[in-house]
């Protein structure tokens, strides 16, 4: 796992509009595997990062069904990533839930880009559980 602290994340760009992050080195992402991201020790703002076929993608690495941070370990079919814990299935390119007889929900789709060895995503916002809002 990576923690990063989103305030201090001083490499940072606009493109169209949308603001991007420095995440980690481009030779820090394999081919294949899934890594974790942890944001403000904050155990609702986590990110999945996965290199397929030589491309870049990021999800939300909570999984709705039961809320496991586990997205990252899943197993990769194709260009489908199924949760480790009951299986839900998700697409790599756009998160949505890919087998409806599963479940309807999807994981959040973020923007990844590699440029000059660097990975940087858009930077995020994350889906904090509403029994939160009270606390
Ligand atoms: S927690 Fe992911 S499928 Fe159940």
């Amino acid at each position: 796992m990576t923690k990063l602290n989103l305030s201090s994340i001083k490499d940072r760009f606009v493109i169209e509009g949308k603001d991007y992050i420095f995440l980690c080195p481009s030779n820090k992402i394999y081919e294949g595997k899934g890594y974790q991201f942890l944001f403000d020790d904050d155990l609702d703002k986590q990110l999945a990062v996965f290199r397929r076929q030589g491309r870049l993608y990021c999800l939300s690495n909570i999984c709705p069904h039961r809320h496991q941070d586990k997205i990252y370990d899943g197993i990769i079919d194709d260009m489908k990533i199924s949760c480790p814990e009951h299986g839900w299935t998700y697409s790599l390119e756009t998160g949505k839930n890919v087998n409806p007889l599963q479940g309807l929900r999807s994981l959040r789709k973020y923007e990844i880009i590699e440029k000059e060895g660097k990975i940087y995503i858009e930077y995020p916002k994350f889906d904090i559980p509403k029994w939160r809002e009270n606390i």
